[in-house]
């Protein structure tokens, strides 16, 4: 995280001589895109992982999870008794995730309790902590560089009485469907200045500066593509000029188009950790006779990485 300027461009130079996301490379791109295409064909993406008695992920599911990730950047698990915080916690470190980002909202411990909040609550403002839906985005698009959000984790305590599913779509196919459709329109998307985000300004303070960026870009530390998008257009400004516009239209035509897209609705009990793909909800509703929606949400500055996370030699990329 506190790596120099230097650092970063000799990190990010070193990506870039095999990197499948480099313009440059294609037998780079067609090598990943093959492996890509044929993982996910063999692989299903609703396949659930059940945690053992302990609340730990069994080191026989490594292999498996490991194919799955790198077809999908998300697992769903599913535990056998209902987690604590500390527990998600815990889970998560087993994915190789340490560094928790602190959004506003988030209690004290860092994770987030998506529920709806009264009225009088100023969490009340931002969908999130409301039944509404929500669109299109990836978590964290507003935080600055040093505080990038590469993964986050999903944990299901209450599922709402009637809708509240989740849609999902790995940002690596966005990026290789666009690569596939218009290769030209991916340096306006990596482009530094492809979108702004205003700051966020309660009561004439500054609660977070303007920031921005571009949707994809490659972390310098472990090479790996990240993505940073909203559909919500009244909390980002995008560049404006036409081959920018072009590349936003397909973006949003492919999202819309939803090939490859999955949806799935989280069972009590159940969770989710991803490479902080692209994601929606649905809008739900709870029911009188049952508990109200809750979800622990946990966001990290680092990437899923199961070599750390389940104590062998880490290599960097699962
Ligand atoms: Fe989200």
């Amino acid at each position: 995280m506190n790596a120099t300027l230097d650092q970063m461009t000799a990190a990010l130079n070193r990506c870039d001589e095999n990197s499948p996301y480099s313009l440059d490379n294609e037998d780079a791109y067609q090598a990943w895109r093959a492996r890509k295409l044929e993982s996910r064909r063999n692989l299903d993406p609703a396949r659930v992982f059940r945690l053992d008695c302990d609340e730990r992920m069994p080191v026989s599911m490594l292999e498996p999870l490991r194919e799955q990730i790198s077809a999908f950047n998300f697992v769903i698990f599913e535990s056998s008794s209902s987690l604590g915080k500390q527990q998600f916690l815990t889970l998560n470190r087993q994915f190789g995730l340490q560094a928790l980002d602190s959004n506003l909202g988030a209690d004290n411990d860092n994770v987030t309790s998506l529920q709806v909040v009264a009225d009088a609550d100023s969490r009340a403002q931002y969908i999130p902590y409301t039944s509404r839906a929500m669109n299109w985005h990836t978590d964290g698009y507003y935080n600055p560089d040093g505080r990038r959000i590469c993964a986050f984790a999903l944990y299901c305590v209450n599922q709402a009485g009637r809708g509240g599913g989740n849609y999902l779509f790995d940002h690596e196919m966005l990026y290789l469907l666009i690569r596939e459709q218009a290769p030209d329109l991916l340096e306006a998307l990596m482009g530094d200045d492809m979108m702004r985000v205003p700051a966020n300004v309660e009561d004439n303070r500054v609660i977070r500066a303007e920031e921005s960026g571009p949707v994809f870009s490659v972390q310098p530390m472990d090479c790996r593509l990240n993505m940073r998008y909203t559909s919500r257009p009244h909390n980002i400004v995008w560049k404006s000029d036409h081959c920018s516009e072009r590349a936003l239209n397909l973006v949003r035509e492919i999202l819309m188009d939803g090939e490859a897209m999955i949806e799935v609705r989280l069972q009590d009990r159940q969770g989710i950790v991803c490479n902080n793909i692209l994601h929606g909800r649905q809008a739900f509703h709870d029911l009188a006779e049952q508990p109200a929606r809750l979800v622990f949400r946990a966001r990290y500055h680092d990437a899923i990485d199961l070599d750390k996370g389940f104590g062998l030699a880490s290599t960097g990329r699962n």
